[in-house]
């Protein structure tokens, strides 16, 4: 390091609060600060703003009923289609723009794209494939896809005939794309013979088609898109199963009208983690969720539709269905979408796509952040990075030395840092700087978005003060958020809202949301995220659900009991650590600790594979009998013991210990 960047970085270490440069103001979306003040008076009706970014077949009656809280309706009798939104209002001014850049990992394969003509063309296609197949308004639609065009493809077609998409996340195992079908009862899915992962053609269809054995009702159809070519792995499609690319040039130049879609209609099922071993399906509506994406879309990212914009999520996550597909869209601008890792051939791939497309916003997780920083800056400094703008984070909390890297090495200093958090159930961001407007803070995402009640509260649901720990809790609702969880009202009301709101009474301001993480909030107003509170993890910016896991543990032949805690990681956030305890006549060998990580991975997932896996003859349980997590925690974290003296065998701490200490 030359000693004027020693300089500089020492500078930046000290440095706590960042102003947004004059350049980017002078052209932001959303500059006027009265925006919080405005929102605040004119409370819901500051939403008409974000329905006014759709175009509507019929306009709605009320911005929101909250006669059933919280069973909260926005837009109400409002009709409208997503597909339309976000494709056919397109077409007369910017048909020949580019809609998606698709980026396909081998370097050698040329990119694929596709104007907002071409897109429009495709989904009409596949759309119509789809009804020919049997799909009707209301059926779900299983997705199971990695990073390939056919994916928005599909879910826009499924839009455009109001059938709802479940898309489960191609790193998934078998059995979890099972029991996704299975709870939302979906007939139909779509998947792919297989992709690119780090050189290899992984195979894709043999997992699915494993899956489609575990549905435990009739599948009607099956829709294939063949990726690999020549690198396939030979699978011949079973009966019932149809081949993409067949289907769409069947139904060459069909036109399909979009179905005018209510605005409460169900757009999509989202399953993601809680606290039981069974994912939750979140589902989100067509006109609260679309306005909240694109809304979100223009005044956080920035997003104009000349830009060329870039979220590395997968589509898989919810990230990309707001942040990729439905946001990006609805705006009319480029959306780039990347199949690989950032790894592969090299460290700087990431970089070699900003730089080829001149992207203007980059929106990437902390965990990414971090493995960057620790490839180092050379990788980005080979490559002309000024054409970014904005940047963004998602997914976890990003410490300060993170940020300023990303700040730094990606943004020049000169792009403003959006750290924006929300959940799977809130559709889209909801406490984040507006970057034209608020300064930043390194570590903590910033205030709540205008029009929105965000408190941090202690366990009585009393405001705590200023750079105390507390929970968050979000005293209002907003157009985004979930609806319930499929089928499950009763649940919705359990996981969400039982914990802060008297639940007998109909008037809203009885009623506050919990979003199950812990915040503070400092004298600004601003909010930094600490993390879950229930039993969920964060591994790289996944969430996963600790009883998941166990369960998966615990169908390990020889496993008696399991308990799973994350254990704070350098690179991941968090790691998952598996304390087990074996039936008599096993041995917690290295041949058993293979057989718990391959069954983790055959029940979920690689996502969920254990950092390590600790034998021991006992857990620590409380007289009650409940397993104290928080010193396994603590034990995972080489941190200092809480109090052990309530524990019923307290001299089995220190055995642990020792061989937590031993896996290291
Ligand atoms: C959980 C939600 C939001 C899409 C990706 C994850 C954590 C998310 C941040 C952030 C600190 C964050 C929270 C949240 N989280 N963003 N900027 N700072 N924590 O969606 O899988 O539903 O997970 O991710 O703990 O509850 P998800």
């Amino acid at each position: 390091m030359s000693e004027e960047e020693g300089q500089l970085e020492a500078r930046l270490e000290e440095q706590e609060e960042f102003e947004p440069s004059e350049e980017f103001v002078s052209q932001a979306n959303v500059t006027d600060e009265g925006i919080y003040e405005e929102f605040e008076e004119d409370w819901p009706g500051c939403w008409e703003g974000a329905a006014d970014l759709l175009d509507w077949y019929e306009g709605y009656d009320e911005v929101l009923d909250d006669s059933n809280p919280p069973f909260y309706k926005w837009f109400t009798d409002g009709k409208l289609n997503v597909s339309d939104n976000c494709l056919d209002r397109h077409l007369e001014e910017r048909g020949d723009e580019v809609a998606i850049e698709w980026v396909g990992e081998p370097t050698d394969e040329e990119n694929r794209t596709f104007t907002y003509e071409e897109l429009h063309r495709e989904v009409n296609e596949f759309a119509a494939a789809l009804r020919d197949l049997g799909v009707e308004e209301d059926d779900v639609v299983t997705m199971y896809m990695p990073m390939v065009p056919e994916l928005p493809v599909a879910m826009l077609a499924c839009a455009r005939i109001g059938a709802p998409h479940s898309v489960v996340f191609a790193g998934f195992s078998a059995e979890a794309l099972a029991t996704r079908m299975n709870a939302a009862d979906s007939e139909f899915l779509v998947t792919c013979d297989g992709y690119y992962r780090r050189g290899d053609a992984l195979d894709h269809l043999e997992k699915a088609n494993e899956g489609l054995d575990g549905v435990d009702h009739d599948v009607e159809a099956t829709v294939v898109v063949d990726r690999l070519g020549d690198d396939g792995h030979g699978h011949d499609l079973r009966d019932g199963q149809h081949d993409y690319a067949e289907l769409v040039a069947d139904h060459e130049g069909a036109e399909v009208e979009p179905v005018h879609r209510d605005a409460e209609d169900m757009l999509f099922l989202m399953y993601t983690s809680g606290t039981t071993g069974k994912p939750k399906g979140v589902k989100h509506t067509t006109a609260g969720y679309l306005a909240w994406a694109a809304w979100t879309s223009q005044a956080v990212l920035d997003i104009k539709p000349d830009d060329t914009y870039w979220c590395s999520a997968d589509i898989g996550w919810i990230t990309g269905h707001s942040y990729i597909v439905y946001g990006p869209l609805a705006l009319g601008t480029t959306s780039v979408m990347y199949e690989g890792t950032p790894d592969y051939p090299e460290r700087d791939r990431l970089w070699e796509i900003v730089e080829e497309y001149e992207v203007d916003q980059l929106y990437t997780a902390p965990t990414a952040i971090r493995a960057f920083m620790k490839w180092g800056k050379q990788f980005p400094e080979e490559h002309d990075l000024s054409s970014l703008r904005l940047l963004g984070t998602v997914g976890e909390p990003i410490n300060p030395r993170a940020w300023k890297w990303y700040y730094q090495h990606i943004g020049n200093e000169e792009c403003p840092v959006v750290d924006t958090w929300w959940q799977t159930e809130t559709g889209g961001m909801m406490v984040t700087t507006l970057p034209g407007i608020k300064k930043m803070k390194p570590g903590s995402a910033g205030p709540p978005l205008p029009g929105l009640d965000v408190r941090i509260v202690d366990t009585k649901g009393e405001e705590v003060e200023p750079g105390r720990a507390g929970y968050l809790t979000v005293n209002k609702p907003w157009p985004g958020m979930l609806r319930t969880l499929y089928q499950n009202d009763e649940r919705f009301v359990n996981e969400y809202w039982a914990e802060y709101s008297d639940t007998d009474s109909d008037d809203p301001e009885d009623w506050v949301y919990f979003p199950e993480d812990g915040a503070k909030i400092d004298e600004d107003g601003y909010i930094t995220v600490l993390g879950r509170v229930d039993d969920v993890i964060n591994v790289s910016g996944h969430r996963l659900g600790t009883m998941e896991i166990e369960s998966a543990i615990v169908g390990v032949e020889g496993v008696a009991e399991a308990a799973v805690v994350g254990g704070d990681h350098e690179m991941k956030g968090e790691a998952v650590y598996a304390y087990v305890i074996l039936e008599d006549g096993y041995e917690g060998d290295d041949d058993m600790r293979e057989r718990i990580v391959g069954g983790v991975e055959d029940s979920i997932g690689p996502i969920a594979r254990p950092e390590a896996v600790v034998f021991t003859p006992e857990l620590p349980k409380t007289r009650s009998g409940k397993i104290m997590r928080r010193l396994l925690e603590q034990i995972a974290n080489d941190e200092e013991l809480g109090d052990t003296t309530t524990l019923r065998n307290p001299e089995i701490v220190e055995d642990i210990q020792t061989k937590v200490e031993r896996e290291d």
